[in-house]
Parts: C-alpha cells; sequence; structure tokens
C-alpha cells in the first residue's frame, strides 16, 4: 500500500522483524562483549571466555549480515513518512539518531572482523572461520578492537537516546510513533 508522495504507508513486516530481531542480538552483544573482555583479564582466558568470542564473533557477524538486508529492504520497499504528530525539529533528530545507528551497526562489526582478521582468531560457532580482511598484526588489532569498543559505547548512548525517544513518545506524549514498529 503506498501512502502520499510515493512512499509506504507502514514499515513492512519484514522491516519490523529485522527491527525487532537485530534490537534483541545487540542487547545480548553489547554485555556479553563488555563480560567477555572482563572475564578474560580476570581468568586468562578459561574455557567459557572463549566460547563467549566465539559466541560474540558468530553472532556479532549476523547482525553484519542482517543489516546488509535491511539496507536492502529499505531501499527497495522505503520508510513510511514521519508521524504526522512530529515537529521539524523531532523528524531531523530521530533522523539523525536512527542514520547513526545505521552507521554503527555497519562499523562495529565491520571493526570486529578487521581486528580478528589483525589479531588471528576469526574461528566462529561450528568450527568455521571468518575470511582473513587484514594481514596478522597483533598491534593493529588491538587499535581496531579498541576503536570496536568506542564504536559500542557510541552506540549505547544512541540507543539510549533512541528508548529514551520510544517510551516518551509511548507513555507520555501517547502518540502513534512506537506502534508504527510493532507486529
Ligand atoms: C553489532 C555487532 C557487535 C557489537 C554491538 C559488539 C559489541 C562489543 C562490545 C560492547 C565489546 C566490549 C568492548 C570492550 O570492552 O572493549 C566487544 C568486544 C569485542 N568484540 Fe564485538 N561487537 C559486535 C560485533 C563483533 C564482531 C562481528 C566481531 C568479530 C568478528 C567482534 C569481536 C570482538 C572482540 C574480539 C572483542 C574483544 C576486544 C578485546 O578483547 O579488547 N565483535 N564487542
Ligand atoms: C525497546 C527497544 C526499542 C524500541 C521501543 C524501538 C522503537 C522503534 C520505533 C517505534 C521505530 C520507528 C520510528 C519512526 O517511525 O520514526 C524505530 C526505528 C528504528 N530503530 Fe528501534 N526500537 C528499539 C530498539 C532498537 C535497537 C536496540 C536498535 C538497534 C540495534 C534500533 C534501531 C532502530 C533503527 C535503525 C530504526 C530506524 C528504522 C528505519 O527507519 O529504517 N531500535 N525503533
Amino acid at each position: 500500500m503506498g501512502g502520499m508522495n510515493g512512499r509506504p504507508a507502514a514499515y513492512s513486516g519484514s522491516q519490523k522483524l529485522l527491527h525487532w530481531v537485530i534490537a534483541l542480538m545487540v542487547f545480548v552483544l553489547i554485555p556479553v562483549g563488555f563480560y567477555m573482555v572482563r572475564r578474560g583479564e580476570m581468568t586468562n582466558f578459561d574455557a567459557v571466555t572463549n566460547q563467549l568470542y566465539t559466541a560474540h564473533k558468530t553472532f556479532g557477524a549476523l547482525v553484519l549480515l542482517l543489516m546488509i538486508v535491511r539496507i536492502a529492504v529499505r531501499f527497495s520497499h522505503g520508510t513510511p513518512s514521519a508521524e504526522p504528530s512530529l515537529n521539524r525539529l523531532q523528524i531531523i533528530a530521530a533522523e539523525a539518531v536512527h542514520g547513526l545507528i545505521y552507521l554503527a551497526l555497519l562499523a562495529i562489526p565491520i571493526l570486529g572482523w578487521l581486528g580478528v582478521s589483525a589479531y588471528g582468531a576469526r574461528g566462529i560457532l561450528g568450527g568455521w572461520e571468518l575470511p582473513a580482511l587484514l594481514a596478522k598484526n597483533e598491534d593493529l588489532a588491538k587499535i581496531i578492537l579498541k576503536y570496536h569498543g568506542y564504536a559500542a559505547i557510541g552506540l549505547v548512548m544512541l540507543l539510549g537516546a533512541h528508548i529514551g525517544a520510544a517510551v516518551l513518545h509511548h507513555f507520555i506524549l501517547r502518540d502513534g510513533v512506537v506502534k508504527r514498529m510493532l507486529p
């Protein structure tokens, strides 16, 4: 169904599914990421730490794959026009935060993949290995993974604004914004 000016009337079912599957994965990846790094420092990389790293790399790479699908769907389906009750500033703020989240969800897993390539630790679940993007260079790996962590902190702040805005719209402004992304 098309809206006015050729934009769709709503987010499609696949856009909603991708939003919530990726949201759930990121909600797990972030705390596991921070925890596994600390656990590795405290236990000198026990077996559980290694399993957490393997799972983190696997699901992180899956987020990258799903983001590519999501961006393709966004280009082909488009996005609905802004909810009618929003003012110009709210629209600009929402679009800026959404754009930066897209950017972060590409940059973070790519930095992770580059980092583990340079480190020489590309193993993922099922005994598979991610293809190497860089030659081995441990010093470079440490720098890349530091920026992977910084970017993840940036993402946490963006998600604070994003989820804060959703709570505000749903419980205080009581407009239709959050319903647009619900099944
Ligand atoms: C959206 C996807 C991802 C998110 C949100 C994410 C998030 C995080 C976070 C929060 C940390 C802890 C940072 C720190 O304490 O310095 C971390 C660490 C790490 N991540 Fe990710 N990550 C993602 C994808 C990936 C991918 C795809 C890989 C590799 C293929 C990866 C590899 C790593 C590694 C190796 C570390 C440990 C870095 C270290 O030991 O200093 N991550 N990640
Ligand atoms: C409780 C958690 C969350 C709620 C209630 C929520 C709600 C929403 C809503 C209502 C929209 C549509 C906004 C509009 O119509 O203008 C949206 C869009 C979006 N959300 Fe979330 N979200 C949540 C978590 C997340 C997480 C964890 C991520 C990222 C990992 C995320 C990334 C995005 C992105 C990128 C968009 C823009 C979609 C587009 O226009 O292409 N959200 N979210």
